[in-house]
C-alpha cells in the first residue's frame, strides 16, 4: 500500500492543484491532501474554509483524503506513514522553493518528493495570482473549482469591511 501527501496552503485550492492531486492519485494506492501552514504567508482563507474547499474540490477522485496539519510537514509525513511528496511544477520559477523544500523534508523525515508537470494549459494558474485578480474584480471561476471564487470574494469583502477606515477611506483607497 503506497501512500503519498500533496501538501499546500491551498489559499485557495485551484484547478491546478486539483490537477496535480489527480495525477498522484493515478500513482500511489491512497493520496492524503495536507492543508497546511506556510509560515511565509498570511492566509487570506480561514484553515476551516481551505480544507473544506479543498475536500469538496477532490471529492470525486478515489483513493484521495483530506486531513488539515499545522505542523511540520516531516513529522505529517511519517505519522501518515507517507513514502513520497508529490508536487506540480509549472515552470522554472517553482524549481529553486520546491527543491528547497524537497532537500528539507528529506533531511528531516527520509521522504522523496516526486515532482509532476502539471496540465500546461493551467500553467498560470497560482492562489496568489487568483487572489490578486479577484482583489480587483477580475474574473477567476474558470481558475478554480465551484463554490472557490464565491468564497474568495466573500473573505476578500470581510477584510475590506474590517480594514480601519482613515482619511484616505478603507485601505487607503484614496476616497
Ligand atoms: O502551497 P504552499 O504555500 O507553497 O505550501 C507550502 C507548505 C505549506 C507545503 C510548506 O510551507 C510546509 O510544508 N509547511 C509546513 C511546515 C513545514 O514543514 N515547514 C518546512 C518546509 S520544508
Amino acid at each position: 500500500m503506497s501512500l503519498a501527501v500533496c501538501p499546500g496552503s491551498f489559499d485557495p485550492v485551484t484547478l491546478g492543484h486539483v490537477d496535480v492531486v489527480r495525477r498522484a492519485a493515478g500513482m500511489f494506492d491512497e493520496v492524503v491532501v495536507a492543508v497546511a501552514h506556510n509560515s511565509a504567508k498570511s492566509p487570506l482563507l480561514t484553515a476551516d474554509v481551505r480544507m473544506r474547499l479543498v475536500r469538496d474540490a477532490v471529492a470525486g477522485i478515489p483513493g484521495v483524503r483530506v486531513v488539515a496539519t499545522d505542523g511540520l510537514l516531516a513529522d505529517f509525513l511519517r505519522q501518515v506513514g507517507a513514502v513520497a511528496v508529490v508536487k506540480g511544477l509549472r515552470g522554472a520559477a517553482d524549481v529553486d522553493a520546491e527543491v528547497a523544500m524537497a532537500l528539507m523534508n528529506r533531511h528531516l523525515s527520509g521522504v522523496e518528493t516526486v515532482f509532476v508537470a502539471g496540465d500546461s494549459a493551467l500553467a498560470h494558474i497560482a492562489s496568489s495570482l487568483v487572489k490578486d485578480v479577484a482583489r480587483h474584480g477580475g474574473p477567476i471561476d474558470d481558475l478554480v473549482p465551484a463554490g472557490v471564487g464565491d468564497a474568495v470574494r466573500a473573505a476578500l469583502r470581510a477584510r475590506v469591511d474590517a480594514a480601519p477606515v482613515t482619511e484616505a477611506g478603507p485601505e487607503g483607497s484614496g476616497r
